[in-house]
């Protein structure tokens, strides 16, 4: 009878799945009429509405991802998202930023009134770090433009502006309607570097810059919006002003929203999206996650996500598999995700653990639309921090955003004790906050790199190398002709340099 009763049992190792990351398997190379990396096409999409013409995502780490990087980024085709781990009011500045950065037409133009003083428009062109200031009168009306040419020898800062700036009735202006071809041949023709707007009552109502017409040349990949201004994301928690936090975000028109978590498979995200979903409308576009199953997947799109993020313990400053033993290695996160997303109208991002371009081509046969990268962009010019020496090597600290240095700094944050916290040494760890804090992550550094275009374009090279191995000129032939080949310890030896001592 026992015996009957035993023998139905399974055992919790019967059945029990292999999981694959990015250096168990290779692609299997393929017939390719792919002649230059020029024929090859790497468009995808961020989220359906979001397009993106290099499949790369700057992550929302405070050491990878603030504005510098998320325009960088998105002039090179992909997008970043603006960590969350700053004050409300500076993360919407820095999402402002970036939407500022470059556009079409200039809808609201940095102005001050015609009452104002030199010292005025000097302070506001450092604080915005713009070089010309628009005067209008108290009911809109423009009244000149002030550049950093005219102020250059100036050195009385409290007369009136009136004295230097260029007054209206030198000024060349256009109306609304003025297309960017036109604007360019007004400026070309009379060698002028700004074109105010005004509608019939000479009231202010935008501005087009020579500095954006060439802006548009110079980054043709350029991931924008449809008022040509550069695209960016920004991240959110699931608890405490997350939901102010989204509105205010939304507010300066910031692209999409990440809601951070690192178990996304959660009560706590599902109900954040439909709150999300609800307050700002569907509209919204909302990446959610981090999950690594399918039906993590599942279960955060029928909450409404637009995009899902894969990956739980697959960054390179990532200890959860150690501390909590949960993950799952991510590869084979990415392909079970993708059986949830693919033909959803949902985007996949295959989030952690991206070392190299191969790695991301794999990522993308596996089932994902774009890659987020942390470390890899963490020791360049345009990550947050500064760069350290270790004898005659340069390098940039990065880490966990579950790490206990940045939990340390967001608790100093948090108090304004900034000062006291930073100082503390693991071993004094005795503060209450911190005592109980079980870190995921670890602070590292990493080589310093130079500009992030340079990593990017490398990336991207490697990328299009990779997709003319697999005989694909889209993306959409990649995923269908990717096939993987499962490797060994011994294989993998062999893909590395060996027998040979590197210089
Ligand atoms: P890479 O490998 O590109 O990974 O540096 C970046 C991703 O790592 C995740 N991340 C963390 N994961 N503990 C974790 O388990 C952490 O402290 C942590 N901080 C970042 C995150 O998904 C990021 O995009």
């Amino acid at each position: 009878m026992i015996g009957d009763k035993l023998a139905q049992y399974t055992g919790k190792l019967d059945h029990v799945k292999t999981g694959l990351t990015f250096d168990d398997v290779l692609l299997v190379p393929k017939y390719s009429e792919v002649s230059s990396r020029r024929d090859v096409s790497t468009t995808s999409k961020l989220t359906e509405k979001i397009g993106i013409s290099v499949p790369i995502v700057s992550a929302n780490m405070d050491t990878v991802t603030e504005a510098d990087m998320a325009i960088t980024v998105a002039r090179e085709g992909g997008i970043g998202i603006i960590h969350r781990f700053m004050a409300l009011e500076d993360q919407v500045a820095q999402v402002s930023r970036v939407k500022r950065t470059e556009s079409i037409v200039i809808e609201n133009p940095y102005t001050l009134p015609d009452s104002s003083a030199i010292g005025d428009v000097r302070d506001l062109m450092n604080e915005k770090n713009v070089g010309g200031i628009l005067i209008i009168s108290k009911d809109g009306k423009l009244k000149g433009i002030v550049t950093s040419r005219d102020l250059r020898f100036v050195e009385d800062q409290h007369s009136a502006v009136a004295q230097i700036m260029t007054k209206r009735s030198d000024l060349i202006v256009a109306s609304k309607k003025t297309t960017p071809e036109e604007a360019k041949e007004i400026m070309q023709r009379n060698k002028i570097e700004k074109l105010p707007l005004v509608d019939a009552g000479d009231r202010l109502v935008g501005l087009i810059t020579a500095k954006d017409i060439l802006k548009r040349k110079q980054f043709p990949k350029a991931c924008k919006d449809s008022k040509g201004r550069l695209r960016v994301g920004a991240a959110i928690g699931v608890k405490g002003d997350y939901l102010e936090r989204a509105e205010k975000l939304h507010k300066v028109e910031v692209d999409a929203l990440v809601l951070d978590i690192a178990h996304g498979h959660s009560l706590h995200a599902i109900e954040a999206i439909k709150k999300i979903k609800k307050t700002l409308g569907r509209e919204i576009q909302l990446i959610a996650g981090n999950v690594a199953t399918r039906q993590g997947a599942i279960d955060l799109i029928k909450a409404g996500a637009d995009s899902i993020k894969v990956g739980v313990g697959s960054g390179s400053i990532c200890i959860t598999r150690i501390v909590t033993g949960s993950g799952v290695p991510q590869v084979t996160a990415i392909s079970e995700c993708s059986l949830a997303t693919r033909d959803s109208g949902v985007t996949l991002i295959a989030d952690g653990g991206i070392r190299n371009s191969g790695d991301i081509t794999k990522a993308l046969v596996a089932g994902a639309d774009s890659v987020m990268i942390g470390s890899l962009l963490a020791g360049t010019d345009e990550s947050p921090g500064e760069i350290v020496y270790r004898g005659n090597f340069r390098y940039k600290v990065t880490r966990g955003m579950a790490s206990m240095s940045a939990r340390k700094q967001q608790l100093a944050k948090e108090r304004g004790t900034r000062h006291e916290i930073n100082h503390m040494r693991s071993s004094d760890e005795q503060e209450p906050d911190l005592i109980d804090y079980v870190p995921e992550g670890v602070e590292a550094i990493v080589p310093y790199k130079g500009g992030a275009v340079n990593v990017i374009r490398q990336l991207v090279g490697g990328l299009k190398s990779g997709m003319s191995y697999c005989g694909a000129k889209t993306l959409t032939e990649l995923r269908t002709n990717g096939e993987f080949m499962r490797i060994t310890d011994v294989g993998l030896k062999e893909s590395l340099p060996h027998d040979v001592e590197e210089l």
